[in-house]
């Protein structure tokens, strides 16, 4: 996730921000960047890479030591490659205001429009540059001073941001606004720090300002003012960070894992950011207009990916068959590469992976490429290399994701999935209602996340009276057949626990020989189509003396009566029902490998990403 940084006071800006910037590495990045005034001018220097490189191009300049002022910025692409071009800080046609931005302006293409039919040039592919054109077409047009301008184009601007602009026609003065992405200003003698998260700030000061959304603060040489949006004051309390530093990477948690399983209500708001039209209730995917005449005519989609990914890939093949009728296959890219695959005429090819790097999944994109299948990525990482392949694409924007067993952008995959056979499926048969249903329900899922996340400690507990058994099942059907798959390799992978998914009629086909003397099965059974199917399934083993632990449905008693424990889930939509039936289950095999005392964040023998075969 992007970072933030700034810096107002006495003491020379470069090594501050620079620090700063260090200190923030942890939220991932792929570029960074510094703006300090220095001598009437707003000096600017950034590029893709490390922020060593970014040093090493600083070292020796003297603005670096002698300008007193500045804003950094260290960027996780979402929209354009991470190059030097798409880095921040962004500047207006003068050069004389600058930016720093994290979060996603949502309506920047209208905004771009409009600010190119005015004459404004544009220099990167991101969102971000809109805000800096746009300030600065009212700081020339009628605003009087620069939180005024800040004010007039926040107002324009849908979307979210932590964001922090500089002027150098107002040398002493950072102006920085909040909504959805966080941003304190640390409090100093004679000095004020900005940043995305208190990591940066805690070595200069333990005395923070916690901005809230839509709240903006103009910080000068003399002192701080905190404002609405609205342009009403509001005075802010000074408070003290007791993290250390560790602590704060991890926001509290005890592991990047359950960081990430809890960051899903948002990663998933990010998702879906820009791309629900709650206007003319459609689905807009900028990253597929070139293709999408193409892809609605598609005759197959193939779907590829390794792992997690693969899973999200099983569940995409009941998406794009249910709601686009596309027929779908669903290939381990491993299998697909060496198998002498037949790609026919209009065949659309998907590859699914959280880095972008995995080498199975490139490889097997690349022999569809070669076989003349259209090639579509859905990747988290930007300018990763499957998304360069690709012909088109749809990133997760789930935000880096550093724990090795992959959480929450497992769901974003399904997000995607979802936003794509939703799309396809309006333009080929889809009634605008049942498009309008899904789109209603796909907005209410982050909180329902929440809601299941609130049962953490439950589900501790739970796993907790488990904990000795060696050997588990986990069973579902239909959409909920591969959360059986990632749940049980989401067991097997952090806490060595051997682990078998299936679906649940497969269960009395052989491993219904293995349920004996306690064993714990899991049923993923929420009121579905086959909902009746599974009570059975239960029964069977229940029969054989295994115990039975359910994820059902928030009011359903019946499962109830046949399980030994029951987590609930709020009711939604079929198609949408992997997105919570997942969360107990990412949550059972954290506590799993907590309580057994594994490394959760780094399993042995995994790597976060699989870039050899
Ligand atoms: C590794 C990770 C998994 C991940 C898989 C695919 O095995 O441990 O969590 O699902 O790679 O990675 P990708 O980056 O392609 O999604």
């Amino acid at each position: 996730m992007c970072g933030i940084v700034g810096y107002i006071g006495p003491k020379p800006a470069g090594s501050i921000l620079i620090e700063g910037l260090k200190r923030l590495e942890y939220r991932g990045y792929d570029s960074s960047g510094v703006c300090i005034y220095d001598n009437g001018e707003l000096f600017i220097d950034k590029c893709p890479g490390r922020i060593s490189v970014l040093e090493e191009k600083l070292a020796g300049d003297p603005r670096i030591e002698t300008g007193t002022i500045g804003i950094a910025h260290t960027r996780w692409a979402t929209h354009g490659e991470p190059n030097q071009a798409n880095a921040h800080p962004h500047t207006d046609d003068s050069g004389r205001i600058a930016i720093v931005h994290n979060g996603i302006i949502e309506n920047y293409s209208a905004l771009k429009q409009f600010l190119t039919s005015k004459g404004h040039v544009f220099s990167s592919e991101t969102d971000s540059e809109v805000l800096a054109k746009l300030i600065s077409e009212f700081y020339n047009n009628g605003s009087s001073t620069l939180e005024d301008a800040v004010l007039a184009a926040l107002g324009e601007v849908s979307g979210t941001y932590g964001l922090a602009v500089m002027c150098a026609d107002e040398p002493d003065k950072i102006v920085v606004a909040r909504k959805g992405s966080p941003l304190i200003i640390g409090v100093g003698k004679d000095e004020y720090l900005i940043a995305s998260d208190a990591s940066a700030i805690i070595e200069h000061t333990a005395n923070v300002i916690y901005l809230n959304d839509n709240e903006l603060a103009i910080l000068t040489r003399d002192g701080l003012r905190t404002l609405t949006l609205d342009n009403v004051p509001v005075t802010k309390k000074i408070q003290q960070v007791e993290w250390t530093l560790e602590q704060i990477a991890l926001d509290g948690y005890d592991h990047f894992m359950l960081k990430e399983i809890f960051e899903q209500p948002d990663s998933i708001r990010m998702s879906l950011s820009g791309r629900l039209d709650m206007r003319d209730m459609r689905i807009q995917l900028g990253g597929l207009d070139q293709v999408v005449r193409d892809l609605v005519r598609t005759r197959k989609i193939v779907l590829l990916g390794c792992g997690t990914a693969w899973h999200a890939g099983l569940i995409g093949e009941y998406l794009f068959e249910d709601l686009a009728r596309i027929p779908t296959e669903v290939e381990y890219a491993s299998e697909f590469r060496y198998r002498n695959p037949i790609v026919e005429e209009g065949t659309s090819v998907i590859a699914l992976s959280q880095s972008g790097e995995t080498a199975d999944t490139l490889a097997a994109l690349r022999e569809s490429q070669d076989r003349g299948a259209l090639t579509l990525g859905i990747v988290n990482a930007v300018g990763s290399t499957i998304a360069r392949e690709t012909d088109a694409g749809v990133y997760l924007h789930a935000g880096p994701e550093i724990g090795v067993a992959s959480t929450k952008a497992f769901t974003c995959q399904l997000v995607v999935e979802t936003l794509i056979a939703l799309m396809l499926g309006r333009r080929r048969h889809m009634s605008q209602q049942t498009l309008e249903r899904y789109i209603e329900e796909l907005q209410k899922i982050p909180e329902k996340i929440e809601t299941v996340l609130k049962q953490s400690e439950q589900i501790r507990d739970m796993t907790a009276k488990y904990i000795d058994y060696e050997n588990w099942l986990f069973l579902g059907r239909g959409y909920n057949y591969p959360i059986a798959l990632e749940g049980a390799l989401k067991l097997k992978e952090i806490s060595y626990i051997h682990a078998e998914g299936l679906p649940a009629a497969e269960m009395k086909h052989g491993p219904i020989a293995l349920i004996h003397d306690g064993m714990p099965v899991v049923f993923i059974a929420p009121k579905c189509g086959t909902y009746e199917k599974i009570l059975g399934n239960i029964q069977e083993v229940k029969a054989r003396s295994g115990q039975v632990i359910a994820i059902a449905t928030e009011g359903d008693t019946e499962v109830h009566k046949h399980s030994d424990h029951v987590i609930y889930v709020p009711d939604t939509l079929e198609a949408l029902q992997p997105l919570l039936t997942v969360i107990p289950l990412q949550l059972l095999a954290y506590h799993a490998a907590v309580l057994r005392g594994c490394n959760v964040d780094k399993p042995r023998n995994l790597a976060k990403s699989v870039t050899v075969e």
